[in-house]
């Protein structure tokens, strides 16, 4: 049985899909505080296999130590984490206390009952403005932000614990630009609020709920002045987690792993791309650069293929129907 802490989120929900699909049980811990109960029964009725959950908070000790003890959990996943980089910026200690701290009870609560195989959610932002492109794992890292260091910080912490004792078998998976949902349509990004990421952003005003696009920018050097990213279906990320978890079982240390397409698509080239799959206009007004924004960014996966045999293989196309898919059957999210 595979824990999979944050499984009620956007990426845990989808790789719940995968794990189940793929012949794993799944218990699912989370909290709730990003998301709704209802994300898991889709995955039930999606999977037609019951998903057992607990509520509670990764940072519980003494939650963890009950959850341990009473399942026989051979690896966690382990999502449970906050990531709105603007918020981290205001919070920074709810930010470090959940993302590093929380991994830090998980991980010693794990080592306690000898369960030590670890597959964790990091994210592209520990290259901040990259060196070169496409970006490989061996490039030097440094975040601009308390969620990019929290992320940075627990993946020095897991190499540490890695180095300490050579029983733990650890993947830190740089996820890049995760977008797309389920191909039911019953499954998908439901973000709290106005949108913050691009893709739910284009997607809410396409169905209505949204006057207009703002783009953050037209005068970097790309090729139409739009911030370019490597985005990547979800359910292809899903999948990556499966295949690192079956690869772990002959590995010891930690490793890290970019999950990517290898491919950046412009801000207006999304725009276009989700006009003609969903027939629906997506009005925008170009505005001055986010603060923190880099120009372009996309993944060289070529590690995560070789050693994984794990590739995307889902498309822009794939990556705005399905968003829309989902977009049309639940314009307001998950019902509460
Ligand atoms: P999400 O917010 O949809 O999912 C996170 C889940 O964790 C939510 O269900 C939330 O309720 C739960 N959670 C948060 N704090 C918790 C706590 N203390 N105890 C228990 N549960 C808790 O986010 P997501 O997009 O699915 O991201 C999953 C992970 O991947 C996060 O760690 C995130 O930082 C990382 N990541 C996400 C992206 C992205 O673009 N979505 C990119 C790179 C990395
Ligand atoms: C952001 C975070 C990153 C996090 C990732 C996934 C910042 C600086 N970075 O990455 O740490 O890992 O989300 O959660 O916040 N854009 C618009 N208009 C919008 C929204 C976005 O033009 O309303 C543009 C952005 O300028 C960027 C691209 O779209 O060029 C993608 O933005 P976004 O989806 O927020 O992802 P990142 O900025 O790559």
């Amino acid at each position: 049985m595979i824990l999979v802490t944050g499984g009620a989120g956007y990426i845990g929900s989808h790789t719940c899909v995968a794990l189940l699909q793929a012949g794993y049980e799944v218990l699912v811990l989370d909290n709730f505080c990003n998301s709704k109960a209802e994300s898991l029964h889709r995955v039930a009725s999606i999977t037609g296999k019951a998903v057992p959950l607990v509520q509670g908070d990764v940072r519980d000790r003494d939650l963890l130590r009950e959850v341990f003890g009473t399942h026989a959990i051979d690896g966690v996943i382990h999502f449970a984490g906050l990531k709105a980089v603007g918020e981290s910026v205001e919070k920074p200690l709810t930010y470090y206390d959940t993302n590093v701290s929380g991994s830090v009870v998980l991980t010693e609560v794990m080592a306690e009952f000898g369960i030590q195989m670890l597959v964790f959610s990091s994210s592209a932002t520990v290259y901040g403005d990259p060196v070169n492109l496409p970006i490989r794992e061996d490039f030097p890292v440094g975040a601009t932000n308390p969620y990019g260091r929290s992320k940075l910080m627990v993946e020095q912490i897991y190499t540490d614990v890695a180095n300490s004792d050579k029983a733990w078998r650890i993947a830190l998976l740089r996820y890049f630009n995760p977008v797309g949902a389920h191909v039911s349509g019953a499954m998908g990004e439901d973000p709290n609020g106005i949108p913050s990421n691009l893709m739910p952003y284009i997607s809410q005003v396409a169905v209505g709920r949204r006057e207009q696009l703002t783009v953050f920018g037209n005068d970097y050097p790309t090729v139409d002045g739009t911030g370019v990213r490597d985005y990547i279906h979800v359910m292809d990320l899903a999948e990556g987690h499966v295949r690192a978890l079956a690869w772990l079982k002959n590995q010891t240390g930690a490793h890290v792993f970019n999950l990517g397409t290898g491919r950046g698509y412009s801000v207006l080239e999304m725009v276009r791309a989700f006009e003609l799959v969903s027939g629906r206009p997506v009005p925008y007004l170009i505005s001055p650069r986010r603060a923190g924004d880099v120009a372009e960014v996309y993944a060289d996966s070529s590690k995560a293929e070789r050693e994984l045999d794990w590739k995307a293989t889902r498309d822009i196309e794939v990556m705005c129907r399905d968003t829309w898919n989902w977009q049309k059957q639940n314009p307001q999210g998950y019902p509460d």
